[in-house]
């Protein structure tokens, strides 16, 4: 028979009781302990049979454990616990994308030097199976887009409040309760998460690390139900957008990544994609374009990507250096990213202006003057003095908008700016 595969689970929450649950009395695999930071709170699974201790540090210098299972999330400890786990000479499955975000490189030059390898399928898509893809399915191919729905918990939100008319609050709590948001829910529905996806996509398909705290961020708080309406009337559907692709800014830095809500066109298949589900283009020199689509997030889904890496992970590790065949072909050299102001878009734009003569002309010359072209106007619930107005634009360039957006903000009949969205073209 032959020697069992010896894991060490940091973390019990939606993902590790899942990890725990799929791994069942598989014979591949001994559990040898889990770390959890409050060992009285009760657990959805008997753990009557596992080593528990709220010391993560011990499965890291544990020198009977061959993989680390980090799925507890954050940076502290978890970083330092990847780190000495490393030096220890052991493998790594993480689904923390914050972490892989800002330390990546760092955790795999360190992996390299010890001849070890980190796994992290989890990360991004939780059970698509997305960075095998694009770090192995892909090689052939020369990328230029990445570009989808990378977030379960906002596209829940968006789907229940245009669906059933649910309150942003309502649908998020529904999120939080179904296992699907982070510890920080804010990190959910203020493009945080989001960015942390892209950041690790982007470095996949183009090879080169990025600093994750220069992509721009747009949530989707300011989204009201409205919005959600308006766009459905001009034949959108609102989404949460990660996007990574290669350009050439004013600046001349090449890369474009950012996070922000897009109205998407309702034929388009991004459109269509409900609930916790995400779905994620890779646009290729061979392949043309693809669409990988499935469970963002939640406990099965997610376990099912970690499970899968632990799996392939127990495999490899049989062969001789085989750690070599799994390093990641991103350079050292980090990737600078263009100023949101240097991308090119189409707009939506929800104002509150007063009812009152010259309104529509004063915005249309504001716009005019920074060479902004107005595809669409509606003007809509008016009420009393006041007036909502909604505008499509056509593609300009982002600071041209912004610079007719701060002369109509300076208007006397302007009231508020309510939302700017950029539309996915
Ligand atoms: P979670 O439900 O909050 O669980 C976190 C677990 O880690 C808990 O068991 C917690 O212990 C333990 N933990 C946290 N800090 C600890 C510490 N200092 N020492 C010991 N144990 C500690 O989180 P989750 O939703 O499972 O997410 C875990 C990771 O997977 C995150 O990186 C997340 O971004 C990622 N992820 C999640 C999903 C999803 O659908 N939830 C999908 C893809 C990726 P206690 O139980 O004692 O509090
Ligand atoms: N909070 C994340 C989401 C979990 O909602 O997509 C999966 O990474």
């Amino acid at each position: 028979m032959t020697a069992k595969t010896t894991l060490g689970i940091f973390g019990l929450g939606t993902v590790g009781t899942g990890v725990v649950t799929l791994l069942g009395d598989n014979p591949q695999f001994e559990i040898r302990a889990i770390a959890v930071r409050d060992r009285a709170k009760p657990r959805d699974i008997d753990l009557s049979s596992f080593e528990v201790t709220g010391d993560p540090f011990k499965l890291a210098d544990d020198p009977k454990i061959e993989i680390l299972v980090e799925v507890a999330g954050g940076v502290d400890p978890a970083y330092q616990v990847i780190k000495r786990a490393i030096t220890n000479g052991k493998h790594i499955v993480t689904a923390n994308k914050e972490l892989i975000a800002k330390h990546g490189p760092e955790l795999f030059d360190l992996a390299n030097r010890h001849n070890v390898t980190i796994f992290f399928e989890a990360a991004v898509g939780g059970g698509i199976p997305l960075i095998s893809t694009l770090h192995r399915g892909l090689q052939a191919n020369r990328i230029s887009r990445v570009a989808g729905i990378v977030n379960g918990t906002t596209n829940y939100i968006l789907t229940k409040m245009e669906r059933e008319q649910k309150s942003f609050a309502e649908a998020l709590g529904e999120a939080q309760a179904a296992g699907y948001a982070e510890a920080d829910p804010t990190d959910d529905v203020e493009g945080r998460d989001v960015a942390y996806k892209i950041a690790i996509l982007s470095s996949l398909a183009f090879q080169a690390p990025i600093e994750v705290e220069k992509v721009y961020r747009q949530g989707i708080t300011a989204i009201s139900d409205l919005d959600i309406k308006l766009a459905a009337e001009f034949g959108y559907r609102i989404k949460m957008i990660g996007l990574a692709q290669p350009g050439v800014g004013d600046s001349g830095v090449s890369l474009d990544v950012r996070v922000h809500p897009m109205l998407v066109p309702r034929h388009h298949p991004l459109a269509g994609i409900e609930g916790v589900n995400n779905a994620i283009f890779i646009k290729g020199s061979a392949v043309g374009e693809i669409m990988l689509y499935g469970p963002g997030a939640g406990r099965f889904p997610t376990a099912s990507a970690v499970v899968g890496d632990i799996i392939n992970l127990a495999s490899a590790i049989k062969l001789p250096d085989f750690a070599r065949y799994f390093q990641l072909p991103i350079s050292s050299q980090v990737s600078d990213i263009f100023p949101i102001g240097e991308t090119t878009n189409a707009y939506y734009i929800r104002l509150d202006t007063e009812d009152s003569p010259g309104v529509i002309g004063n915005l249309g010359h504001a716009f005019g003057e920074h060479g902004v072209s107005l595809h669409s106007v509606l003007q809509k619930h008016v009420a009393d003095d006041a007036a909502t107005i909604v505008l499509l634009t056509h593609q300009v360039k982002e600071k041209q908008a912004q610079a007719a957006l701060a002369e109509i903000s300076a208007q006397p009949t302007t009231r508020q700016i309510g939302v700017v969205l950029r539309v996915l073209s």
